[in-house]
């Protein structure tokens, strides 16, 4: 046991998909990270042990210094155990550990981080634990009873909680039945069958053909029309959300690649618009049936449905709640947190220590002196005592900035720390960035921050939103002056900044309305298609050596590419969907000689295939549905190394293990040949 005196410590962990850790230190959060920012891998889970022992390492502490442990999983995943646990974990059996269920940790994550003392708690999200599992539904408020021996099949699909006196307590739960059954169509349920996040993220699979961002249909539903389709996607009942089951056979062409959405771009919109629509039909449904439950003023709300940003602003204006708080990291990365809050709050009876509402909550790198000299005749920098003036000069002067300060944030959302910042008044920007910087779709919009005291001057919006998690229309008068952050339907998923939470983001707004006359900029998250946001900075350098990125703004070092390093790296896209596509197509007699459809698989996160099969090759981003006769995989730096001499390099990489080719053993003749059409 501990002396007395001693600071308690309470973790939180979370080892599903997204997976996270929380340090809280005497009820409040000291550290916060999510897996994949350490493994550099999106949507990692399993175990648990980097970013246990990131925040450990953050607090100088071990294992020995906690008080205990709260942990969640879904998918039974604590019960049976699971492939994802692989590899030894960091505690023993001296301290303490709880489980708890899904819903309560998405619950407990906004309660602990809300700024109101008493609330309504709704978590809404795919799917959660099984009923068997919950240890919330003692007190008759599921709303399914099925019986003991098919209460593993039933999973939390939305809860509702009151929470008042430091004491939670659960309302409404509402259940459904694992979704086997209704699996041939393209479209259809991928966890449990009647779940509003669930839905979503099947029919973001079958527009983008992967499980990266359902967010992005989200971006994609204003360029779709009201009409196509008029059939509803669920019938709204008793307070519950079901899906139907008579529209699914009109959907029979998921898009395999970002090529194929582009060939039929309007047919994929218009899913986007309708079930876009009708989720927020679901949405607003099931929040006026559980407000009707138990009234309240202020409502938190979380679970991966709450990201929905444009289904937010409608559940300020539409719904009976006064107040609307969102947990930032509303998806099951956010699930570390609450679990660290229940620990607090729930297991050692302690009351609640009100949060700052800051996300910034990952670990500060003081070293870039240190690192600099790593990048010698690669980028040239200093520190500047004006590097704040500076960055805004240079912003004004059109200059793309990657912006690397303190911290990371927690979430989805740079919001200050980890950004890439740019002039909004310039219409060139979006595509630029979209093509050159993040190499990812060329429709997907950019969102504005604004000083918190001039939203309203430039949006329709009388809240804050400081999370960019609610959509408002920027104000007709400003639409021409903000072009790149403004979507098709002239709304913008604001971010307000607040002066003592993002004191230098803060000074830089302001500084940037000094010279131009307006307090907004285009903010996006540091990295590109498909990688978690950057952590360290090497990572934050590398990035900006391999795109269009103009200045790095690390700290207070104001860092810039030396002459001979522009552009000297191709990046990936370029690379496959012109470059190679190219050499391909004007050599399609041999590639088609060479034949084959090849998958390749670039640092674990990026696939493209490569079909030379047809009379014409062809080079596509995205995997290749079951078609692949030869995978390849290999990270992105010996990839770079294999093009400057395919020959050499390919036998070299397969030799030490850096390339791995599944398929045919005759493929990896084919390798150099590949990619030495020029
Ligand atoms: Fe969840």
């Amino acid at each position: 046991m501990k002396n007395q005196g001693k600071p308690i410590y309470v973790l939180g962990t979370h080892l599903s998909h997204d997976g996270s850790a929380c340090l809280l230190k005497d009820g409040r959060i000291c550290v916060a990270i999510e897996k994949e920012r350490i493994t550099r891998r999106k949507h990692a889970g399993g175990n648990d042990a980097d970013a246990v022992k990131y925040c450990l390492d953050f607090e100088g502490i071990s294992v020995r210094d906690l008080d205990l442990v709260v942990q969640n999983a879904n998918f039974g995943m604590v019960k049976q155990g699971n492939s994802w646990w692989a590899g030894p974990r960091v505690f023993d059996e001296n301290i303490p550990m709880v489980t708890i269920s899904h819903h309560l940790a998405h619950a407990y994550s906004a309660i602990g981080t809300a700024p109101f003392d008493e609330m309504t708690v709704l978590t809404i999200d795919g799917c959660g634990n099984s009923l068997d599992e919950c240890i919330d539904v003692d007190q008759g408020v599921a709303l399914e009873n099925p019986p003991p021996h098919l209460r593993h099949l039933y999973f939390e699909k939305d809860s509702y909680y009151q929470f008042a006196g430091n004491k939670l307590t659960p309302i409404v739960k509402d259940f459904s039945e694992w979704g086997i059954g209704i699996n041939g169509y393209p479209m259809h349920p991928t966890t449990t069958r009647h779940s509003i996040g669930g839905l979503y993220l099947a029919a973001s699979m079958y527009v983008f053909s992967g499980f990266e961002d359902p967010g992005k249909l989200m971006g994609l539903a204003p360029y779709g029309r009201a009409g196509v389709y008029d059939f509803e996607m669920f019938e709204l009942k008793d307070g519950r959300a079901f899906v139907r089951d008579d529209w699914m056979s009109n959907f029979k062409k998921p898009a395999r690649s970002w090529t194929e959405l582009k060939a039929n771009f309007q047919y994929y919109a218009d899913i986007a618009y309708w079930v876009q629509k009708e989720v927020e039909r679901a949405i607003l449904y099931v929040i006026d049936s559980r407000y009707d439950a138990c009234p309240s003023e202020n409502l938190a709300y979380t679970g991966g449905v709450a990201l929905n940003a444009v289904a937010n602003a409608r559940i300020i204006k539409e719904t009976k709640f006064k107040n609307l708080y969102i947990q930032p990291a509303a998806a099951d990365n956010g699930l570390a947190l609450g679990c660290a809050y229940y620990g607090w709050m729930e297991v050692l009876k302690k009351e609640r220590v009100k949060h700052s509402g800051s996300m910034y909550l990952g670990k500060s790198y003081a070293t870039v002196a240190d690192v600099l000299p790593k990048y010698k005749g690669k980028v040239r920098g200093a520190p500047a005592d004006d590097y704040i003036a500076q960055t805004a000069q240079l912003l004004a002067e059109g200059k793309t900035i990657g912006w690397f300060q303190d911290g990371a944030e927690f979430g989805p959302r740079a919001l200050g720390h980890r950004s890439i910042l740019a002039d909004p008044r310039k219409p060139e920007m979006r595509d630029f960035i979209n093509s050159r910087i993040k190499f990812r779709e060329d429709f997907r919009p950019f969102a504005p921050s604004v000083l918190e005291e001039d939203c309203s001057t430039y949006f329709d919006c009388d809240y804050d939103s400081p999370y960019m998690i609610l959509v408002a229309q920027v104000r007709p008068e400003w639409r021409e002056k903000m072009p790149s952050v403004i979507h098709r339907d002239n709304s913008a998923r604001i971010q307000t900044v607040n002066k003592s939470i993002s004191p230098k983001y803060y000074e830089l707004l302001r500084a940037f309305k000094e010279i131009t006359g307006i307090s907004v900029l285009l903010n996006t998250s540091f990295n590109r298609k498909g990688m978690p946001i950057v952590e360290t900075p090497e990572q934050a350098i590398d990035f900006f050596l391999d795109c269009e990125l103009d200045v790095l703004v690390l700290d207070n070092y104001i860092i810039r590419k030396e002459e001979f390093q522009v552009r000297q790296e191709v990046p990936l896209t370029k690379l496959f969907t012109e470059d190679l596509q190219g050499a391909l197509q004007r050599n399609s007699v041999e590639a088609r000689k060479l034949g084959g459809v090849y998958q390749i698989n670039i640092s674990g996160v990026r696939s493209w295939t490569i079909d030379l099969s047809k009379e014409m090759p062809s080079v596509v981003e995205g995997r290749s549905n079951g078609r692949t006769q030869t995978t390849i995989s290999i990270e992105e730096s010996d990839f770079n190394a294999l093009l400057t001499d395919p020959e050499n390099e390919s036998v070299k990489l397969y030799r030490s293990g850096k390339i791995q080719i599944e398929g045919s053993p005759v493929a990896v003749m084919n390798v150099p040949k590949l990619f030495g059409f020029k």
